[in-house]
Order: C-alpha cells, then sequence, then structure tokens
C-alpha cells in the first residue's frame, strides 16, 4: 500500500529540528495559518452567494477603497490569532496601527505582520486571490513590542509564506532552509504536503508586470521589458506575458516555473505600490529560500531597512538570472 501523504501538521511535528529553532508553540501558529486558509477559503468560494462581494465604503491607511471580503479576511486573522497565546502583536495592510495582545503575553514571542487580502481586484470576477505573511521575534521578554520594533529587515524573519486560493487552496512557507508547499484537500479539511524543497528554474519564459504603467516607468525598465518581447536565441520565442492582478498567484507561477514579477518603481512614484512588510519581504524570504531572487531595482528587497509600517518598495523578483538582468538594464549596464 503506498504511504498517505503527510499533512501539514504532522509534517511540522516531523520536521521541527530542521525548522530553525522552531518550538511547539511556532509550529503551532503554522497550523493557525492553515486554518485561516481554510475560512478564508469557504468565504471566497460561497463569496458571490452570499452578498459579500463589493465595497465597504470605506478607505483603508494605504488610501485604497475596501473591499468586503479585504474586512473579512483581515478580521478572520485577527481572531483567529487574538486568543491564540502564539503572537504578541499583529500588524496588516488593512489596519493603520499594530494590535498588541496583552492577553498573549509573555507565551506569545511571535509577531505576526500580514496582507489578508492579496488580488482584491480579483474578488468580484472569480479570479485567483492569495495571502502573505511574515512572522518576527520579539527580541525582547519583559514588555510588548513597540511598532518601531515591528520594522525590521527581511533578514531577519524567522518565516514566510503565502496562501494562495485558485482552482486550488495552498499554503506555502519557509522555515529554515526549504520552501514547502501544501494543498488543501476539501474532502477531509487538511493540507497535504504536495509540493517538497521547491527549486526555482535559474531562468524561466514568463513575466508579469501591469503595462497598462509602462509610459511611466524608468527608462531602464521599459527597455528590460522591451528585451523580453525580442526572440530569444536559444528558444527562438519572446518571454510570454503572464499578469494575474494578485501577486502571490503571479509569483507562485513564477516560484513553480520560473521567470519574472515586476511592480516597478515609476518616474513620480518611485517606490512603487506593494507593501515592503506585508508583501515583499515575505516573498522574497521563499524565492531567495527557492534559489531566486527579489530585488528593488537597485538593492536586495530582504535588506532594506523600513521607516515606515505601511511602506511600498518596487518589487523585481523571480528566477536568479532573470531577476540580475533586470537589474542591469535598470542600474544602465545593459
Ligand atoms: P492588494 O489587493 O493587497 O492591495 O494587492 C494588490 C497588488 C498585487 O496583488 C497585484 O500584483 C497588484 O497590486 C495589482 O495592482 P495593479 O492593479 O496596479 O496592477
Ligand atoms: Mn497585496
Ligand atoms: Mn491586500
Amino acid at each position: 500500500m503506498g504511504q498517505f501523504p503527510l499533512t501539514l501538521s504532522r509534517f511540522i511535528i516531523q520536521n521541527q529540528d530542521s525548522h530553525q529553532g522552531a518550538t511547539e508553540e511556532f509550529s503551532s501558529l503554522l497550523t493557525q495559518i492553515g486554518l485561516v486558509g481554510k475560512l478564508i477559503a469557504q468565504d471566497l468560494r460561497r463569496a458571490g452567494l452570499i452578498n459579500i462581494l463589493g465595497m465597504t465604503g470605506d478607505t483603508n491607511v494605504q488610501g485604497e477603497t475596501v473591499k468586503k471580503l479585504d474586512a473579512i479576511a483581515n478580521d478572520t486573522f485577527v481572531k483567529v490569532f487574538q486568543h491564540s497565546g502564539f503572537v504578541c502583536v499583529l500588524a496588516s495592510e488593512e489596519m493603520e496601527k499594530p494590535i498588541s495582545l496583552p492577553g498573549n503575553w509573555p507565551h506569545g514571542k511571535y509577531m505576526l505582520l500580514f496582507d489578508p487580502l492579496d488580488g482584491s481586484s480579483n474578488t468580484d470576477c472569480n479570479m485567483p486571490l492569495g495571502a502573505s505573511f511574515s512572522i518576527l521575534k520579539c527580541d525582547r521578554t519583559d514588555r510588548l513590542p513597540t511598532e518601531e520594533e515591528l520594522m525590521r529587515k527581511g533578514t531577519e524573519q524567522v518565516a514566510a509564506g503565502y496562501l494562495l486560493y485558485g482552482s486550488s487552496t495552498m499554503l506555502v512557507y519557509t522555515v529554515g532552509q526549504g520552501v514547502y508547499g501544501f494543498t488543501l484537500e476539501p474532502g477531509i479539511g487538511e493540507y497535504l504536503l504536495s509540493h517538497e524543497q521547491i527549486r526555482m528554474p535559474e531562468r524561466g519564459r514568463v513575466y508579469a508586470a501591469n503595462e497598462g504603467n509602462y509610459h511611466k516607468w524608468p527608462a531602464g525598465t521599459k527597455k528590460y521589458v522591451d528585451s523580453l518581447k525580442t526572440s530569444d536565441k536559444a528558444t527562438g520565442r519572446p518571454y510570454s506575458g503572464r499578469y494575474s492582478g494578485c501577486l502571490v498567484a503571479d509569483v507562485h507561477r513564477i516560484l513553480l516555473g520560473g521567470g519574472i514579477y515586476l511592480y516597478p518603481g515609476e518616474v513620480d512614484k518611485p517606490d512603487g505600490k506593494l507593501r515592503l512588510l506585508y508583501e515583499a519581504n515575505p516573498l522574497a524570504l521563499v524565492v531567495e529560500r527557492a534559489g531566486g531572487k527579489a530585488t528593488t531595482g537597485m538593492s536586495r528587497i530582504l535588506e532594506v531597512e523600513p521607516k515606515k509600517l505601511h511602506q511600498r518598495v518596487p518589487l523585481i523578483i523571480g528566477s536568479r538570472r532573470d531577476v540580475e538582468t533586470a537589474e542591469a538594464f535598470i542600474q544602465g549596464r545593459a
């Protein structure tokens, strides 16, 4: 008889040693992320039927209109974690200020930063959505962390990953060395290990960018994207454009098949759109651990020193050699 696939909880227990200093508490935290994924996936599956599409009428701290599902997804993260005992602070793209959880202190030594729903423009048209998360460890045990203490470089993340709500629901994360992907088996409500030790191709054949912004891009970025449209000597084909409007889904495709995702800086908006602490850092950790790269165009994402909680950053992420070529164009070396 074949072996039954590993469930997320069993995998975490079996791999606690390789999960870099991971404790039971930390393992439970990842299991709770999985629970958030199941709850949100359930809402998304029924979204068209239960009047949770459309806007709330509010604007978030980023100045963006809030979809009902953004608010529901944020609440789900907060509800699952506020009495969990695993984290002492929650910070989200959708909340102006972090939430401190004194009731979890001093037990909860982790800080969780997240984008509760990524790709919100896809909610009303049944397209893929995601969520990204970043886990940091508090340095102090004598008091709750301050907002400033949440602003850490991506290299300090102890774990990071994303949930993807596509044709199936997935949890992809990294702790320690490897990147692992789990797919939710809806029949039994368990995540099963489906992608072990993900490694990215060094170069891909796909690029993802919102080219509607082409005329706002700096010259080097334009020249790089133009270069992808000329036939490659090796394959005789140009790169294929694939952009879903959901960063998590686009990066997931690239993580598995190679290529490059760009949300670059613009001439009048040099920091681009995506948020460093909730989106760029967690995805950069996953991609680097799978052998890829993530850059602002000028420097490594994981080494960007955050100045603000909701800081934006240009993001160019994907296969190592694709990202290096993009950097060469952006820095005027190609
Ligand atoms: P969010 O829904 O969390 O605000 O993120 C949307 C992001 C990202 O998912 C996507 O790649 C990008 O914004 C899409 O933006 P454009 O519509 O400007 O392409
Ligand atoms: Mn997002
Ligand atoms: Mn979001």
